[in-house]
C-alpha cells in the first residue's frame, strides 16, 4: 500500500514530505544496481523480513563484493541491523522474525535446508555495537572459539594423546591480536582479564576473537558508536586494513565514517527500503535519489 502512495505522490509537483521529513519518491532499480569488478561475496535477492506484521525490509536486492568494505547507512529503524543479521542468519534467533527471499554466499544459498549454521557463523563473523568480551583472560577470549570447534587441542589429555597444540595456540593468539591491531598494547598481559581493557581495546579484542575462527566475512554493527574519537579512529584504520583479507560489511549511522572507510555504500531509508547503492564517492558526491541527497545533506534523519 505504501508503494502505491509513493508512486502517486512522487509525480506531485509539490514534492510532498513524509512525517519523517523525507521527500516521497519511488525507488528506481538503476539506483541500486552496482557494477563492480571481481566476485560477489553475497548476493541477496528479493529479501523481505517481517517482525510479526511489521514489514521491516522490502525486496532488498544487492550484491556485495568480496575483500572490500561495504557500509550500510540510513536513519534509525530503517532495517540496517536486520539486513546485516540476514547475512549469517542471526535473525533465525529472533522468534518474531520471518525472512523470505534469497541470500547466496559465494554462490551458495544460505536460506535452504541443511545449511550448517555453526559453520555459516564461523565463516561470517559478527562484531556488535558494545564490546562484549567474555569475562576471561585476553588469551582465552581468542582461543575459546577454536577450542570449541576442535581446531585447537590443549590440556593434559591432549598432551597424553600427543595432540597438544600449545605452540599453535600461542601463534594463533599473536596472529589474531596483531590482525586486530592490539598485540603491541597487550602482549605482556595476555592472562589479564579482558574486562580490564579500555572500551576501544575490548572492541579490538572482539574483532581478534572473530578472526580466530578464520572467517571470510566480518559483519560489524556500529562497532565504534560506543567509543571515544581516538578509539574510533583506531577501529576505522583497522577496518580498512581488514578489507585486504576479509569482506567487511559495516553498519554505521556516522556518514563521515562511511565516507572515510568504505568502498561502497548502501543507503537504506525509512520503511526498510534499499534506496541507493554504489561507489562511496558517487553516493556522497552525486546521489541519484533526492531522498538520499536529503538524508546525506542532513535535511532529515
Ligand atoms: N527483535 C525485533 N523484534 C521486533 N521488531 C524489531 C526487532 N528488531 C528490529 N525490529 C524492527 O524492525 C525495524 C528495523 O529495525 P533495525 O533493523 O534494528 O533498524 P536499524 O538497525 O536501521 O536501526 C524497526 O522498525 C524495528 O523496530
Ligand atoms: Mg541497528
Amino acid at each position: 500500500m505504501s508503494e502505491h502512495i509513493a508512486t502517486e505522490t512522487a509525480t506531485d509537483a509539490q514534492s510532498p514530505n513524509t512525517t519523517a521529513g523525507e521527500t516521497v519518491e519511488a525507488v528506481e532499480d538503476e539506483w541500486t544496481e552496482y557494477d563492480f569488478a571481481g566476485d560477489a561475496k553475497f548476493s541477496a535477492t528479493d529479501l523481505n523480513v517481517w517482525y510479526g506484521d511489521d514489514h521491516a525490509l522490502h525486496d532488498i536486492t544487492i550484491d556485495i563484493p568480496e575483500n572490500s568494505v561495504t557500509a550500510l547507512i540510513g536513519p534509525s529503524g530503517c532495517g540496517k541491523s536486520t539486513f546485516l543479521r540476514c547475512l549469517n542468519r542471526m535473525n533465525d534467533r529472533i522468534k518474531a522474525a520471518r525472512v523470505e527471499g534469497s541470500v547466496e554466499l559465494d554462490g551458495r544459498e544460505i536460506y535452504q535446508e541443511g545449511v550448517d549454521l555453526v559453520e555459516l557463523r564461523k565463516r561470517v563473523g559478527q562484531v556488535f555495537q558494545s564490546p562484549n568480551p567474555f569475562p576471561k583472560s585476553i588469551r582465552e577470549n581468542i582461543v575459546y572459539g577454536p577450542r570449541k570447534h576442535g581446531d585447537i587441542q590443549t590440556g593434559l589429555l591432549s598432551r597424553l594423546l600427543g595432540r597438544d597444540d600449545s605452540d599453535a595456540e600461542d601463534d594463533l593468539v599473536e596472529r589474531c591480536l596483531r590482525g586486530a591491531a592490539l598485540w603491541d598494547e597487550v602482549h605482556d598481559r595476555l592472562d589479564d582479564n579482558a574486562l580490564g581493557l579500555s572500551g576501544g581495546q575490548q572492541q579490538r579484542l572482539c574483532i581478534a576473537r572473530a578472526l580466530a575462527v578464520d572467517p571470510d566475512v566480518l559483519l560489524m554493527d556500529e562497532p565504534a558508536s560506543a567509543l571515544d574519537p581516538i578509539a574510533t579512529s583506531k577501529i576505522e584504520d583497522l577496518v580498512e586494513d581488514l578489507a585486504e583479507e576479509y569482506t567487511v560489511v559495516i553498519v554505521t549511522h556516522n556518514m563521515q565514517q562511511a565516507a572515510r572507510i568504505s568502498d561502497q555504500t548502501a543507503v537504506f531509508l525509512t520503511g526498510g527500503e534499499l534506496v541507493e547503492y554504489g561507489d562511496t564517492d558517487q553516493i556522497f558526491e552525486n546521489p541519484q535519489s533526492q531522498r538520499v541527497e536529503d538524508y546525506i545533506t542532513g535535511k532529515f534523519g
